[in-house]
């Protein structure tokens, strides 16, 4: 069922896959719990990454309780490859409420595209509830760019998002391609704000969802990373919610400036008016941080 442009992102984005082995801890102290979720094509064992994130975390905040998300229920990767964001969600609203560890609430750090499907999270599933959410290079407003790719003028990136700009908002594209779910498209405002199953209801384009506005502003604090020299994420700003201005595909603009914050859709005026919203900078490509960065500027809001 893979079509010519599911088969070619597939071998251009061997990121984008989602399936990830466990990793438990056994109880904690006192110390809040930590979820996390990890990029695309990431897992949690993998010791060069999560593996290695969670000893980090694990060796500076003893005796805390380390969830590392794994998605589906096999590591086949061409199946969760192709998953239902939206899916993927409920299922973690359905382990972590089930998980007697996390009934007093927890922290919550995704990394790369782990960071809006964590969000999501947080707008549908208050219990348990979560305290801080650290999205790690997120995508807020989607990206409008293949990740990997190289850069705007490369062939093969201008072919795939042709490609992605053509089919990304059809049903089948949509239903199963996980990076679809959260492509938005600047000169096709109309078409992303009615087919997107994912982004666009998280980021109340359709209807502003009060319990989605609710929710978030339950969270202590909603920091976002963003990495200054990130060639993968494109615009950049997204991880920072901003995007492109709609109609066009050059100018940036800040979250600050979208309708979504001065018609204060999802509450995150609110939130910034009320101190929650952190925007941490990191120097570097995606996902490339210093344990000393990681130490110096995340740790605080998971102890
Ligand atoms: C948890 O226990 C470890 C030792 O097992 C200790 O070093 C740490 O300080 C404790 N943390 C808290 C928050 O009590
Ligand atoms: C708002 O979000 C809640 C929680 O996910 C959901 O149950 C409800 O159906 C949503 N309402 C609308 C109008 O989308
Ligand atoms: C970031 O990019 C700039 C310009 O391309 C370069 O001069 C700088 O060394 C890069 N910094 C890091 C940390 O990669």
């Amino acid at each position: 069922m893979a079509t010519p442009l599911m088969r070619l992102l597939l071998a251009a984005c061997p990121l984008l896959l989602v399936t990830a082995d466990p990793i438990r801890k056994v109880s904690t102290n006192g110390t809040l719990p930590l979820v996390m979720w990890h990029g695309m094509g990431d897992s949690c064992c993998n010791p060069l990454s999560m593996g290695a994130i969670k000893k980090m975390i694990e060796d500076d905040v003893p005796g805390i309780y380390v969830l590392s998300l794994r998605i589906g229920n096999n590591i086949d990767t061409s199946n969760s490859f192709f998953m239902d964001v939206n899916q993927q969600v409920t299922q973690v609203c359905a382990q972590l409420a089930q998980d007697p560890q996390l009934k007093g609430g927890y922290n919550a750090m995704g990394f790369s595209q782990g960071g809006q499907f964590l969000r999501a999270v947080a707008q549908r599933c208050p219990s348990p509830p979560m305290k801080n959410l650290i999205s790690v290079g997120g995508q807020h407003q989607g990206v409008y760019g293949l990740p990997r790719c190289p850069g705007e003028s490369s062939v093969i990136c201008n072919w795939i998002r042709k490609a992605l700009n053509t089919e990304a908002y059809s049903d089948l594209v949509q239903k199963h391609l996980v990076q679809a779910q959260y492509w938005h498209d600047p000169l096709k405002d109309d078409l992303y704000k009615k087919h997107s199953v994912f982004l666009a209801d998280i980021n109340q384009e359709r209807v502003v969802n009060e319990t989605y506005k609710k929710n978030l502003q339950l969270l202590e604090k909603f920091v976002m990373v963003k990495f200054l020299n990130d060639t993968v994420v494109d615009p950049r700003v997204t991880e920072w919610f901003g995007f492109l201005k709609t109609g066009q595909s050059k100018e940036t603009e800040t979250l600050q400036e979208s309708l979504l914050y001065t018609e204060d859709r999802l509450g995150l005026a609110a939130m910034e008016k009320a101190g929650k919203l952190v925007f941490l900078a990191s120097d570097g490509n995606h996902l490339q941080f210093t344990e000393k960065w990681f130490n110096d500027n995340l740790l605080p809001y998971i102890r």
